[in-house]
C-alpha cells in the first residue's frame, strides 16, 4: 500500500513535470530561424525575452560533433581576421591549435583533443580596461584579467569574405555601406581562467559553469593551457535592421569577480536583469538544468531598454552602455579611420561618454557603416 502511494505521488509529479516542460520551440534551423523569419519576428513582439531564451538555449544544445556546445563550432575572430590579413579558410574548416598547445592539452587530465580549444586572448574591454579576478577566486588568480573571445556564424563570415572585409585593405576599398544577411549571428564570450586547479573547477561546476578547453598566449610567446569557466555570454542576430542585442551570465558572477574601487567590491550587474526578463528565466532556469545558474539580463531592440550591459563584458561602463547605439557608430572612414565613439564628457570636464542614444547620420559624412559590427576593427592590413 504505501509503495503504491508513493508511485502514485512520483507519476503525478512526473505528469506535472511533463505539463509544465510544453516548450515547442523547434532547435533543428534556429540559426536561418526554421526558413520563416516573419514568424520569428512575431516571437520576437510577443515576447522578446522567450525568444532570447530559446536561441540560448538551442545555442547550447550538442553540436553535431557531439562534444560542443552549438555556439562553441562557430567561427572566432582570430580565425576570421588573420595577422597578415590573409584570406580565412572556408567555415568549418578544422582546426589545430598551436602544437605547443596540443601536447600541454594531452598532459591535462580529462582534456579531449577532438573538443574545441578556445583561444582567449582577449583580456581589454571596449573601454580599455580589464576586470579582475577576485572574491572566492584562489590566491593564484587574484587580480588576474577575465578574458574574452568573438564568434561568428556562417552567415556573417561568408558575408566578409564575400566583400572582403576581413582585411583593411578590402574595408578600405568600400564604397557603400556593409549590409548583413538577416541569418547573421555573433557571440561575444566571457571566462574565468581556471588552468589545471580541479578543486576550484570542481567548485565552479557546483556554481553552473560550463567549463571548457582553452589556452593564450603569453607575452614571451608561450602558452597557457587550462579550463576555463563561461561566465558571460552576448548574442545577437540580424532578425531585424537594427540587430536584436541579448546578453547572459551566471548568476554566481559577483563570487568570482570585483570593481576597481578601492577596496574593490563584488562586480554586479547594474542594468537587469529587466522585469521582462525575471519570469522568462525562472521559467527556463527549470526546464533546462545544464542552464539553470544562467540569466538573461534583457534583449534590446533599438533604445528599448535603453541601458543593457553584461556584468562581465561591459563592466566599469554598465552605466553608459546601450549595444545598440554603440554598434550603430560602426563606421570607417578611408581619411579618418573607425569613428571613435568616446566622446568627450559634457562641459570640458573630460570624462569620457559613450552613446547611449543613436549618433545622427550627419556625423557619419565620409565614412562607410559597418552594419553593426564592431569586430570588423580587429582586421590587419595585408602583408605579403
Ligand atoms: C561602448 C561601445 C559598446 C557597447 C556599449 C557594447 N559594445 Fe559590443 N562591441 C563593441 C566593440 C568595440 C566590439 C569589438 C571588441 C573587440 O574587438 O574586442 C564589440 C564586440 C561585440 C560583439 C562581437 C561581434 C561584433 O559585432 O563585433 C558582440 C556580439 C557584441 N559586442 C554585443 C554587444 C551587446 C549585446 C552589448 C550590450 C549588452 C554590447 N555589445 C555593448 C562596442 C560596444
Amino acid at each position: 500500500m504505501r509503495r503504491a502511494i508513493t508511485i502514485t505521488v512520483l507519476s503525478t509529479l512526473a505528469g506535472l513535470a511533463q505539463a509544465d516542460n510544453t516548450n515547442t520551440f523547434n532547435c533543428s534551423n534556429f540559426l536561418t530561424f526554421n526558413g520563416n523569419q516573419a514568424q520569428a519576428r512575431d516571437l520576437l513582439g510577443t515576447s522578446k525575452e522567450t525568444l532570447s531564451w530559446n536561441w540560448f538555449n538551442c545555442l547550447n544544445q550538442l553540436a553535431p560533433n557531439g562534444l560542443d556546445r552549438v555556439w562553441e563550432t562557430m567561427k572566432p575572430s582570430d580565425q576570421v581576421y588573420l595577422a597578415d590579413g590573409a584570406k580565412p579558410t572556408p567555415y568549418g574548416t578544422p582546426f589545430t591549435p598551436p602544437e605547443d598547445v596540443t601536447k600541454q592539452a594531452a598532459k591535462i587530465a580529462g582534456m579531449n583533443l577532438k573538443r574545441a580549444f578556445h583561444n582567449l586572448n582577449a583580456t581589454q574591454q571596449v573601454d580599455g580596461l580589464t576586470l579582475e579576478m577576485g572574491g572566492a577566486v584562489p590566491a593564484s588568480q587574484r587580480g588576474k584579467p577575465v578574458r574574452f573571445q568573438l564568434l561568428m556564424s556562417e552567415s556573417t563570415f561568408d558575408y566578409i569574405v564575400d566583400q572582403g572585409v576581413y582585411n583593411m585593405n578590402g574595408q578600405d576599398a568600400l564604397t557603400s555601406d556593409l549590409n548583413f544577411p538577416s541569418t547573421s549571428w555573433e557571440v561575444k564570450a566571457g571566462w574565468l581562467w581556471i588552468g589545471e586547479d580541479a578543486t576550484y573547477q570542481a567548485q565552479l561546476e557546483k556554481d553552473g559553469y560550463y567549463i571548457a578547453q582553452a589556452y593564450y598566449q603569453n607575452k614571451d610567446g608561450t602558452y597557457e593551457v587550462g579550463y576555463a569557466a563561461l561566465t558571460a555570454l552576448h548574442v545577437i542576430n540580424k532578425l531585424v535592421t537594427g540587430w536584436v542585442w541579448t546578453t547572459f551570465e551566471n548568476v554566481n558572477n559577483h563570487l568570482y569577480t570585483v570593481t576597481n574601487d578601492i577596496p574593490s567590491q563584488p562586480m554586479t550587474n547594474s542594468t537587469g536583469p529587466t522585469p521582462a526578463a525575471v519570469p522568462v528565466n525562472t521559467q527556463f532556469q527549470g526546464w533546462y538544468g545544464n542552464l539553470s545558474r544562467y540569466e538573461l539580463i534583457g534583449t534590446q531592440l533599438e533604445t528599448s531598454p535603453k541601458l543593457l550591459a553584461n556584468s562581465q563584458l561591459e563592466s566599469a561602463f554598465q552605466t553608459q552602455s546601450s549595444c545598440f547605439a554603440c554598434h550603430g557608430t560602426a563606421a570607417y572612414s578611408k581619411n579618418d579611420g573607425y569613428f571613435n565613439f568616446a566622446q568627450g564628457g559634457d562641459a570640458g570636464q573630460g570624462g569620457i561618454v559613450y552613446p547611449t542614444e543613436p549618433v545622427p547620420a550627419s556625423e557619419f559624412k565620409g565614412y562607410n557603416k559597418l552594419d553593426y559590427v564592431w569586430s570588423l576593427k580587429r582586421a590587419q592590413w595585408q602583408r605579403p
